[in-house]
């Protein structure tokens, strides 16, 4: 979940390695660093609690020169956000330099080794270990070769780790390894770059190579990249990939934040997306790497995914069995890891669904449905991810660099995808006509003008926020299909507003729930005009009649719910009710980030959060 970001090559290296690390401060935020290996051959850093932007603030004075260094952005895992947590670690000796990304689980068994043999450790961390480690290499068989030292050093290590390492005594140098926790390096003309993901590498190059697990690289002055695998034996021809990134398209471009940016940004990613999907014999989606008979022989789909993602599982549970009449089953991949009995058919297809491709664990569930035997297709947002490389196929979401930590536009480009996989899945099985699934896919593609009309209802939110600014808790309700975006809904409003929000599905209240209301109390019901409405709205009058506040997400001109709501956020009427919540949700991401504005609350990097979770 951290940013790594290393640079060594002509130019001086810190105003690079800052301006990297705040374009990859989405994948944590508690404290930085950044060293380099100075002119006078010693090494220089500064760290300390906060974001990137007090780093920053220090370094204006810390007068920092030299053209190799690395630097990190922290989310913590083991000690608190202090500066004395924060990365670069540094060895007894002050000449080795770590910044890590990952979890070392023998850290304790490590730091005993190390004390035990004289090393004076500094930090709560389980990192500093590293820098240690490869200190005892330098000073024994390694002495002169980092990239033997680290190989030593990681050799000793068990979990996760990317690394980046500099030394006073190899200048010029950033040793890189990778295990389980992604690391990309680029080789140009200007130099030799690392990064934890492209973001940062996108205004440099369009080329980079994706170490694999157990690769040591080494990154040279001149620009040199050398690979070595986990022998030691140089790799020909490293994994690659070009970056197709516009690197502005990770800046704000005048919105007030990211996450207004990317909610704007939601028609034009599912246009992308659909585009040129439909051909004269059905559903265009090769990703899938399955012949048609292979489709037609699937029996089972599991869909595991996390947090936002599960919620794009729930929906694509319904388009699929709906669609395609296969038995689905949608599991939060923390659970699915630990459960005992998966029953899985020699013709289940798993599906991973992952934003950024690197959730840990749904990794790990991808790994364990591959080794029960099963094809695994990932649907993802970003290219060469782990999750992409690791499956059979992968259907990219095309929905651009999501920066702000609560998914938006990757939400509802995951659905539409979802929805292709249904749909080619139906047609290969005989479950669905070329006519009919024309039909589905041209209302498909009548959701970005509706997801436009509703973002350019966003007053309504903004008014509706209001009710939530002192509120201590609310409710979400829906039905069917729209549980699950009451279940999104309450997401986004809990991670970024801080707000206490709980979903069930509206005919479940009764169960339960209806004890929490009060006056006053804030619920939001979804209740589009589907065949659960007028349940819905009974649902809703149960909720008045105990003095709540309601704010109904409803169809246009549907007055049975304005005559009984406080506040309504109308959406346009949808082709097929299925799709309801891709273009429903955009008025609860509205309403979020409107809460959270109103209490003071920093929309894109909300508290204790990450972007990319790769620790289980
Ligand atoms: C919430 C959110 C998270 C992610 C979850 C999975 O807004 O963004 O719940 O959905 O951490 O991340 P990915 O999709 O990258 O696997």
């Amino acid at each position: 979940m951290c940013g790594i970001v290393g640079y060594t090559g002509p130019n001086q290296a810190v105003g690079y390695l800052l301006e990297g690390l705040k374009t990859l401060e989405y994948r944590g935020y508690d404290s930085a660093g950044v060293e380099v290996v100075g002119t006078d051959g010693a090494l220089h850093g500064v760290k300390c609690a906060g974001r990137v932007s007090a780093l920053v603030e220090r370094c204006e004075t810390a007068n920092l020169v030299g053209t190799t260094g690395i630097a990190h952005t922290r989310w913590a895992t083991h000690g608190a956000p202090t500066e004395r947590n924060s990365h670069p670690h540094r060895d007894c000796s002050g000449r080795i330099s770590v910044v890590h990304n990952g979890i070392i689980e023998n850290f304790r068994e490590l730091r005993g080794y190390l004390r035990r043999n004289g090393h004076e450790l500094v930090s709560e961390t389980d990192s500093e270990v590293i820098a240690h480690l490869i200190e005892d290499a330098w000073e024994g068989p390694s002495r002169g070769d980092l990239v033997g030292a680290v190989r030593s050093a990681v050799g000793r290590l068990e979990g996760s780790w990317a690394l980046a390492v500099v030394c006073a005594d190899a200048p010029g140098q950033i040793v890189c390894a990778r295990n389980g926790s992604p690391l990309v390096v680029a080789s140009t003309s200007d130099g030799a770059y690392a990064a934890s993901d492209v973001t940062p590498l996108a205004s440099v190059t369009s080329h980079v190579i994706q170490l694999e697990n157990g690769q040591v690289a080494r990154l040279e002055q001149t620009g040199r990249v050398s690979v070595f695998d986990e022998h030691g034996v140089e790799v020909g021809a490293p994994s690659s990939m070009d970056i197709d990134w516009d690197a502005s398209a990770a800046t704000l471009g005048g919105y007030a934040d990211f996450m207004a940016k990317e909610i704007a940004e939601q028609p034009e990613a599912i246009e992308r997306l659909l585009t040129g999907r439909m051909g004269s014999r059905g559903v265009l989606l090769d990703e899938l790497a399955l012949s048609r008979e292979e489709l037609a022989a699937i029996d089972r789909v599991y869909l595991i995914a996390c947090g936002t993602s599960y919620h794009v599982g729930l929906i694509a549970r319904t388009l699929i069995q709906t669609w395609a009449h296969v038995p689905v089953v949608c599991d939060y991949a923390s659970e699915f890891n630990y459960e005992r009995d998966v029953l899985v058919t020699p013709n289940t297809l798993c599906v991973v669904i992952t934003q950024s491709g690197e959730t840990a664990d749904t990794l790990t569930a991808a790994r364990r449905m591959r080794g029960m035997g099963c094809k695994v297709f990932a649907i993802t947002n970003v290219l060469g991810s782990t999750a992409a490389r690791e499956s059979d196929g992968v259907l990219y979401v095309q929905a651009g660099p999501e920066v702000c930590v609560a998914s938006t536009k990757a939400y509802t480009a995951q659905m539409v995808a979802s929805a292709l996989l249904a749909l080619r899945l139906a047609e290969a099985r005989g479950a669905m006509g070329h006519e009919e699934a024309e039909r589905h896919y041209r209302d498909l593609c009548a959701l970005p003008d509706l997801i436009r009309e509703v973002i350019s209802r966003s007053w309504q939110d903004k008014r509706a926020a209001a009710v939530f600014r002192r509120a201590h808790s609310a409710l979400f309700l829906g039905r069917g299909v729209n549980a699950t975006t009451a279940y999104e809904g309450a997401l986004k409003l809990k991670e970024i507003s801080y707000l206490h929000a709980e979903a069930y599905p509206a005919g479940e209240m009764k169960h339960g729930p209806i004890a929490l209301l009060e006056p006053g109390f804030p619920v939001v019901a979804i209740v589009p005009e589907d065949r659960v409405h007028d349940k819905t709205v009974s649902n809703i009058q149960e909720v008045i009649a105990r003095g709540a506040t309601c704010v109904a997400v409803a169809t246009d001109g549907d007055e049975s719910v304005a005559s009984l709501v406080e506040h309504v956020l109308w959406i346009p009427a949808a082709p097929d009710e299925l799709l309801v919540p891709i273009v429903a949700v955009v008025h609860l991401q509205m309403l979020a980030r409107y809460v959270a504005r109103l209490r003071g609350c920093d929309v894109d990097k909300p508290r204790n959060l990450a972007k990319s979770v790769t620790v289980e």
